[in-house]
């Protein structure tokens, strides 16, 4: 009973592992998005008026243009969280498989603390929403994911 107990522990573990690639704990990143993200992004991630855009169903889709990538790292809400570089790494990752799985690419490498810590060091500014008109004008059109790069 007790061996059986264990092995389920050891898949339902290695299941979460799987789902969400780059998030060491799932719990860890769901409060430090409450606590540093939410009140801009809503719980679902469906933004509000004059705060966030919305990014459910849609986020994954700028690691699939030139740029997209680096401007996730450097988006002023992201690059001056009050986090450290593993955590704030750790809920990147989080945000992509919780908010847009479908478009997470099949060979999606998970952000580490280096990549996070290196688009930090320049943080967009006012310039953000203007890049982010220019990234989703390059969205591959069909919902296909891998595309362009
Ligand atoms: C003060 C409000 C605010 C807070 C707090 C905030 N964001 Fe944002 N976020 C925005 C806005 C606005 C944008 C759109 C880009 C811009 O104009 O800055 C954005 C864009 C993003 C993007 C890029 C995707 C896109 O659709 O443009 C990501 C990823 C993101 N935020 C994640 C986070 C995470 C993770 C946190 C918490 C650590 C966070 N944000 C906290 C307002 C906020």
């Amino acid at each position: 009973m007790k061996a059986l107990g264990v092995l389920v522990i050891f898949a339902a573990t290695a299941a979460a592992a799987q789902e969400a690639p780059g998030v060491e704990s799932a719990q860890r990143a769901k409060m430090n998005w409450m606590l540093s993200c939410q009140g801009c992004h809503q719980p679902d991630a469906t933004g509000s008026a004059g705060g966030a855009p919305s990014m459910a169903g849609e986020v994954a889709r700028f690691l699939n243009v030139a740029g997209g990538r680096e401007y996730l790292t450097r988006v002023p809400g992201v690059a001056n969280a009050g986090l450290s570089n593993d955590q704030l790494a750790e809920l990147l990752n989080w945000t992509l498989a919780t908010f847009d799985k479908d478009h997470l690419p099949a060979d999606f490498i998970p952000f580490t603390a280096d990549e996070v810590a290196a688009g930090r060091t320049h943080p967009l500014v006012s310039e953000a929403a203007v890049l982010r008109e220019t990234l989703r004008g390059n969205f591959v059109d069909d919902g296909r994911v891998g595309g362009a790069n």
